[in-house]
């Protein structure tokens, strides 16, 4: 897998205690990694990093990205090979309330990462994960390409803009020369579903919350479609773009759009059907209702255009979306329901991933 390039590395991964960098730290351990983490917290309870004993697993840092002197020595003194920079404040909602929170971790923690690396000049590929949401949502109904313009109407996307600018303006002040140590890509995604999340606002978290206790879920919006996506799809694509970062200089500085295909849009209505079939409910309607609360404005569907990765890497996504619901009930269903060992299921579940994408002869599995 990847060519294993990241046998036996050490690869640093902000974030790391999050939703996304479980799941990345485990594939980087089952890659042959050593992994070292940055986080501030554990940002939820249950959490999938201490279901999975990750701590024990690798070397992890609790501190806040925006102190920019713990980032210089943790990163001066690793000297890690590959740089995952996941690390944010990344609920919409928690914007609104908590705006500043969310400026500071996600635009000058992202500097203070940039400066580390910088101040650190060590050999390092870096992917700075910023969000789909970084564009400029002008509700077209195209996908976006990775030069449109950034923006964001909301304060998570606009810090995720933000952060874009800062990235980019890093690049050509200080990285971009030919002798610098440093390499860095953008990855930019969407929303993902995937088992072990908890973060709060998830429509798929409130139900498998509620669904572990018999509770039915109320949801807004039921015909709003989107494009479900597995959390291992986009991670494909930052260690994708990490391993062709790392070999070639030609992809510095560059962002790449990872995700779904365009069968993976359904209406919230079909993927809690969906979703509940595992479930074992009797009726449908045992498993959510529909209200027309709305507490925040969310912005309409937006689409990526992925034909770069393609090009450049030949990535492609890879679960069709009848496997993107199974591995999500089925992850949430064994955690709550059986005596297995999640992270055992968790690896069962990165393997399955690995060998379908090999039976599709997708690069990336060599
Ligand atoms: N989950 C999604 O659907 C999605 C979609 C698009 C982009 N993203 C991006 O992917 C990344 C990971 O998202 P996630 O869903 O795993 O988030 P998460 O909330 O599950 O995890 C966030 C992580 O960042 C850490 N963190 C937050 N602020 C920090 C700070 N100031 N200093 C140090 N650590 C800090 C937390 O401790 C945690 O480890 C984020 O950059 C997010 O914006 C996520």
């Amino acid at each position: 897998m990847f060519n294993n390039i990241y046998r036996d590395k050490k690869v640093l991964v902000t974030g790391h205690t999050g939703f996304k960098g479980t799941w990345l730290t485990t594939w980087l351990l089952k890659l042959g990694a050593e992994v070292v983490g940055i986080s501030k917290d554990i940002p939820t309870n249950p959490s999938m990093f201490e279901e999975l004993m990750l701590e024990n697993k690798i070397k992890h840092y609790q501190e806040d990205i925006r102190d920019l002197s713990k980032m210089i020595e943790i990163i001066s003194s690793e000297e890690p090979e590959f740089l995952f920079h996941l690390a944010a404040q990344p609920i919409v909602s928690t914007s609104y309330n908590d705006p500043i929170e969310t400026i500071s971790s996600n635009v000058m923690g992202t500097a203070n990462i940039l400066e580390a690396l910088k101040t650190s000049n060590h050999k390092c590929s870096a992917i700075i994960i910023t969000s789909d949401k970084a564009y400029d949502n002008v509700e077209q109904v195209w996908g976006y390409k990775e030069d449109d313009k950034m923006g964001g109407k909301d304060i998570y996307s606009g810090s995720k803009g933000a952060a874009e600018l800062i990235i980019k303006s890093y690049y050509h002040s200080f990285l971009k020369n030919k002798d610098s140590n440093i390499k860095l890509a953008i990855g930019r995604a969407g929303n993902v579903i995937g088992g072990g999340d908890w973060a709060q606002d998830r429509i798929v978290v409130d139900c498998m919350e509620a669904w572990s206790e018999k509770k039915s879920v109320e949801i807004r919006s039921p015909d709003a479609t989107r494009p479900w996506q597995h959390v291992l799809e986009p991670l494909s694509g930052y260690l994708n773009l990490g391993q062709e970062l790392y070999v070639k200089d030609s992809l510095h500085g560059e962002a790449f759009n990872f995700g779904p295909r365009a069968e993976q849009n359904h209406t919230v209505k079909q993927l809690l059907e969906d979703l509940s079939a595992y479930w074992h409910f009797t009726n449908v309607n045992e498993a959510f209702s529909i209200t027309d609360n709305i507490p925040f404005h969310e912005a309409g569907l937006l689409k990526l255009n992925c034909d770069k990765a393609l090009f450049f890497m030949k990535w492609q996504a890879n679960l069709e979306y009848k496997d993107t619901i199974r591995f999500t009930s089925e992850w949430y269903y064994d955690f709550y329901n059986s005596d297995k060992n999640i992270f055992d299921k968790t690896l069962e579940q990165i393997s399955e991933y690995e060998n379908m994408a090999k039976s599709k002869e997708l690069v990336w599995t060599e």
